[in-house]
């Protein structure tokens, strides 16, 4: 199976306007040029802007609810309605309870939507692993936004994390973040066992998307 690259938008400047449907081309070209997968994962706002241009699309957030009277909630059966192809939820900087994450879970299954479950440990990575989302995301919090790799600085939660996911369910993928920044630190990971990558600052914060991108997606590639 192909590697993946998955670039949390966040909010930075960069995922909105004119911006962010250029580095939503620049995805584009390099799920075309590099053989990885590269998913988008979007702010609410502009998604559907996002995907009207490169089409591997999740959510950053979902909530358990049905569609109605919600007022400034996302339910999972929106984000079908709306023709993403996913949605993340738990990620350290927006977490949820763990019924939430089941509720999510559980609601995307039956709508044919992927899930890209977040944890911040390994123990956790396992327990998300538990309700059979596609992929979990393990992102020790004290690396987010560093520049400092968890690959190189903490590589024995990604092997770890890996296990754990594995012990409880090995069609659930694992995905490593936190301070990835060059192929390299992606390499890496892909090495110590993670099938990609979901990177935010060393992408949005690139003075060119596509070339960051590039990088990322071939180094995992030539693994
Ligand atoms: O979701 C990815 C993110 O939390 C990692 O952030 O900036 O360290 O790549 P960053």
């Amino acid at each position: 199976m192909k590697p993946v690259l998955a670039v949390n938008m966040k909010t930075y400047r960069s995922a909105f306007g004119p911006e962010g449907r250029s580095l939503a081309r620049d995805a584009g070209r390099v799920a075309q040029e590099a053989d990885v997968r590269v998913i988008l994962v979007a702010p609410l706002v502009n998604a559907s802007s996002i995907a009207g241009v490169y089409g591997d699309v999740y959510i950053q957030h979902a909530d358990p609810l049905d569609l109605g009277a919600h007022t400034g909630y996302t339910p999972v059966e929106a984000a079908a309605l709306e023709g993403f192809k996913g949605v993340m939820v738990n990620h350290s900087e927006h977490k949820v309870t763990y019924r939430h994450l089941q509720a999510v879970v559980e609601r995307a299954r039956e709508l044919g939507l992927e899930v890209l479950a977040c944890a911040d440990t390994p123990e956790e990575a396992a327990a998300a692993a538990l309700l059979k989302p596609a992929m979990v995301a393990l992102e020790p919090p004290e690396l987010i936004g560093t520049g400092i790799p968890v690959s190189r600085a903490k590589p024995e939660v990604i092997t770890r994390g890996v296990e754990a996911v594995a012990s409880v369910d090995r069609g659930v993928a694992v995905l490593a973040g936190a301070g990835i920044t060059s192929g390299e630190d992606a390499k890496r990971a892909v090495e110590l066992g993670a099938r990609g990558v979901l990177v935010a600052s060393a992408v949005m914060k690139a003075k060119d998307p596509y070339r960051k991108m590039l990088e990322l997606a071939e180094a995992m590639a030539r693994v």
